[in-house]
């Protein structure tokens, strides 16, 4: 039996003109989860493994927020520039992220991916309250040495269904589509 059949028809009605809705919507968002932005410019290609596995820094120090609300934050120029006063490296792109903090422009790093606006996930609750790894749904992340083209994991409907079925967690459309 489907989902839906268990549903009171106007619950139904509602949900037939949400999915058309939202069908519309994430097109013309263009990009979700399944669908990234074919190119993604970051100010500077940003080295996860040489900042998590040689410099051991945490993932909070540049994702500030995931223990405590929805989004995990992206780091500011600022957040860069404790460390990167002076150049450490010969790295070319050092020296672009120099370059940038010195123009005084506002360089901002842009989220890879995205979820539908129209779908509701907070990192608080997973990482937090469920205690679930980043690699979950990250991957190996930390082991890049630039942003990757494409999620390592890839997250669908079905990812978020599977462990919620598993796990005894709600799993009504609502519980998620707000
Ligand atoms: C806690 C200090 C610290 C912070 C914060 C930090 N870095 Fe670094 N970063 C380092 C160190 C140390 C190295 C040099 C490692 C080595 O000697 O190879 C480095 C190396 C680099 C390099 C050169 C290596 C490469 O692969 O290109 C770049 C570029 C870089 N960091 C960018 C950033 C950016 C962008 C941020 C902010 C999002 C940042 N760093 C935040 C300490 C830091
Ligand atoms: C020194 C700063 C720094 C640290 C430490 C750091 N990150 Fe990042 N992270 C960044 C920057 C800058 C970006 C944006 C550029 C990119 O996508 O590579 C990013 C992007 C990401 C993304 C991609 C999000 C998207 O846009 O879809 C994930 C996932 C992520 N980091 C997870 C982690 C995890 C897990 C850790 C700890 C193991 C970690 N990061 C540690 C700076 C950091
Ligand atoms: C249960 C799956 C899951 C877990 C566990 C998880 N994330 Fe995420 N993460 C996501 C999803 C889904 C998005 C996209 C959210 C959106 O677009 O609203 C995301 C987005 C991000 C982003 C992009 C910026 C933002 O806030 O949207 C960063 C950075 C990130 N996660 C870091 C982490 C780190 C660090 C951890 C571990 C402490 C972690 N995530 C654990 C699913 C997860
Ligand atoms: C690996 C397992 C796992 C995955 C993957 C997962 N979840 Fe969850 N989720 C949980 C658990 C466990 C909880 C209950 C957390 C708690 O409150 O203790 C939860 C809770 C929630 C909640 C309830 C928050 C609230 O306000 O009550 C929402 C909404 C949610 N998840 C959405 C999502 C979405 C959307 C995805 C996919 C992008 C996803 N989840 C992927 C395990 C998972
Ligand atoms: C545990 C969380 C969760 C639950 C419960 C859930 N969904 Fe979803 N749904 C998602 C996520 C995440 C996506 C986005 C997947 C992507 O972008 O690839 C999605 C996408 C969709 C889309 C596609 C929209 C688009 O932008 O293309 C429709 C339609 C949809 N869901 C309907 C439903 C219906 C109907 C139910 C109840 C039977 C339901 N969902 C239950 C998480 C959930």
């Amino acid at each position: 039996m489907a989902a839906e059949e268990k549903l009171a028809p106007g619950r139904r009605l509602l949900i037939g003109i949400a999915t058309i809705v939202l069908g519309a919507a994430g097109f013309a968002a263009g990009r979700t989860l399944l669908r990234p932005a074919a190119a993604v410019r970051q100010p500077v290609a940003f080295n996860h493994r040489i900042h998590v596995k040689e410099v051991e820094l945490e993932c909070s120090t540049c994702h500030e927020y995931y223990e405590i609300s929805q989004h995990s934050g992206l780091p500011g120029l600022d957040i860069c520039m404790a460390c990167h006063e002076e150049a450490m490296t010969e790295s070319p792109e050092e020296q672009r992220l120099l370059e940038l903090a010195a123009s005084g422009q506002p360089a901002a790093f842009r989220k890879l991916f995205r979820m539908p606006d129209h779908v509701y996930y907070s990192h608080r609750e997973h990482v937090t309250l469920a205690g679930i790894e980043c690699e979950t749904c990250h991957g190996d992340i930390a082991d890049t040495t630039a942003p990757p083209p494409v999620t390592l994991v890839n997250i669908t409907m079905d990812t978020c269904l599977d462990c919620h079925a598993e796990r005894g967690v709600k799993t009504d459309c609502t519980h998620c589509h707000r």
